[in-house]
């Protein structure tokens, strides 16, 4: 609960640099993510050189992008993912849940992250070169929260429970 209420959508971060094992902390808490059928078809790269993320930036051009000093990418393996009878595939289902342990960790080592999904995907998978079959689906920064944005209120704004609870039926 501590962690699911801190975190928040950091949009502006610090020139300070993610410490290496604060970084591989976060990745572990990623790896050890559950998956269905346990496929983990899943993949995430990691982006810190300055000019990958200028380029990474041209598909998502706001400015805090660039100020982060790590890019998670996390991308999913439609090959790889676990496809119900009705062939539901579960590959983005998967990629959530690998990134949402690692935004929570990143809160708990005092990094901030935020969600990103609405980049030029295709213009992704170019500058990074990523076979046919591997999706990038979100874009995680990482870096120590700057101050605190405008739009922190969205943050706070929930459906109640009982708008989001349904008992025994909807
Ligand atoms: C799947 C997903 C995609 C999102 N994509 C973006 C995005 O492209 N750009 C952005 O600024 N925020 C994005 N967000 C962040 C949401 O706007 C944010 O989580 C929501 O407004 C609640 O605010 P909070 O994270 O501060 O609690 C995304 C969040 C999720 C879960």
């Amino acid at each position: 609960m501590e962690l699911a209420s801190a975190r928040y959508s950091v949009r502006n971060y610090l020139d300070r640099p993610v410490e290496e094992d604060k970084l591989q902390y976060i990745l572990e808490c990623g790896r050890i993510a559950p998956s269905a059928a346990n496929f983990q078809p899943w993949h995430i790269i990691v982006i810190r050189d300055l000019e990958m993320r200028r380029k990474l930036a041209t598909t998502y051009p706001r400015p805090f992008f660039i100020q982060a000093p790590v890019v998670l990418v996390i991308c999913g393996d439609h090959n790889a993912g676990w496809k119900r009878s009705d062939q539901k595939d579960h590959t983005d289902i998967d990629a959530a849940i690998i990134t949402d342990h690692m935004t929570l960790a990143a809160v708990e080592q005092g990094l901030g992250t935020c969600w990103i999904c609405n980049f030029d995907a295709r213009q992704c998978s170019e500058i990074l070169q990523l076979p046919a079959n591997i999706e990038p689906i979100v874009y995680l920064p990482l870096g120590y929260p700057g101050k605190e944005p405008d739009d922190r209120a969205r943050h706070l704004v929930r459906k109640g429970m009982s708008e989001l609870v349904h008992w025994e039926k909807f």
